[in-house]
């Protein structure tokens, strides 16, 4: 008993001696767990898991991104944009030429090379291969690298035989904007009753999910606001490709609520041209020659596109409020 006792009676005495310490201990755990609360209650946003809007804050803003998508063979009509109408754009915006590298020639390589480090306009796709049958892919891959490393407002898809009045669309922009509607922007010339192509380059093998495909706007040049572009690069992985980069788009945003298709008749932007209006923002499926006559006009003239204004088919206005395979009838006296 008394071995025990004295056993006792160091730990009991260490106790005792500890008492002031082991209360301090007490308010150190006390100190640290509000400190974690208070850590977990407000920092979320801001350090623990850096929210969008730091990211975005992080990244190079722009007003517009301009996507051209070109391939590696065609740097004349590269050059032919960068000296026509991108000489006409401003600081706000922001001009890739969008390349698929993979498997290409070690010449087209260099050339390639050297154009980045002349121009460094390049988005080169290192995982694609570039042609017809990847252009949805090309797109998605872009817009996925796009809204990584830049913020922006809004995100213009054209091609490198597309022709773009760039003041005009960017004042169309602020116009539409200065609306205040707050709503998601998808504008462009829509078809809503294209006919399901079953054979040709553009063909789809696997659409099943209406008799028509769904309104989407062709593909020429649209535009869409960073929302949109952020839904589809965040689902990315899952979203469904078509053959046609375009009619993909339009099935992407098409579940999507508080946005706003604005069809615009200034966008000729079909697979054919329509003709040369001085109304048109967009036209699409120019030749090299055709581009640079077109800018030495708009030049002398101080913003005209065409000397004798022509048309060689009929537009549309779109009708949203029947059924989309009546939507699109041409008449004669629409741009
Ligand atoms: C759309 O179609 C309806 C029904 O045919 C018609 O009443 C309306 O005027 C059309 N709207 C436009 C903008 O063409």
């Amino acid at each position: 008993m008394t071995h025990l006792r004295l056993d006792l009676m160091p730990k009991l005495q260490s106790i005792t001696r500890w008492r002031f310490p082991v209360r301090a201990n007490v308010i150190v755990f006390l100190f640290t767990a509000v400190f974690i609360f208070l850590c977990m209650r407000y920092l979320p946003e801001r350090k623990c898991q850096p929210d969008e809007h730091t990211l975005r804050g992080n990244k190079p803003k722009y007003r517009l991104i301009a996507l051209i998508l070109s391939n590696p063979d065609n740097l004349e009509r590269r050059n032919t944009i960068r000296k026509t109408w991108l000489a006409e754009s401003d600081a706000t915006v922001k001009h890739f030429f969008v390349v698929g590298t993979q498997d290409i020639l070690p010449e087209q390589r260099n050339t390639l090379q050297s154009e980045k480090q002349k121009f460094d306009d390049l988005l080169l796709l290192p995982r694609l291969q570039d042609s017809y049958g990847t252009l949805t892919k090309k797109v998605l891959y872009t817009l996925k690298a796009v809204h990584e490393h830049y913020d922006f407002d809004y995100l213009l898809k054209c091609d490198d035989d597309s022709y773009v009045v760039v003041h005009k669309l960017l004042k169309e922009l602020d116009k539409w904007q200065s609306k205040g509607t707050r709503r998601e922007l998808y504008w462009g010339f829509f078809n809503g009753r294209a006919q399901v192509k079953r054979s040709g380059p553009w063909k789809e093998t696997d659409w099943i999910l209406c008799d028509h495909y769904l309104p989407y706007a062709v593909g020429g040049g649209y535009v869409l606001s960073y929302n949109l572009i952020e839904f589809i690069a965040k689902n990315a992985d899952i979203l469904k490709l078509q053959n046609s980069e375009d009619v993909s788009v339009g099935l992407w945003l098409a579940p999507l609520a508080n946005i706003e298709r604005k069809h615009d008749v200034r966008f000729d932007t079909e697979y054919r041209s329509r003709g040369c209006s001085n109304q048109y923002i967009v036209t699409h499926k120019l030749t090299v020659q055709n581009m640079l006559s077109m800018h030495d006009y708009y030049q002398v003239s101080l913003g005209a596109l065409c000397p004798k204004e022509f048309r060689n088919r009929m537009s549309y206005h779109y009708n949203w409020t029947v059924p989309p395979s009546q939507c699109c009838n041409r008449q004669s006296g629409i741009p």
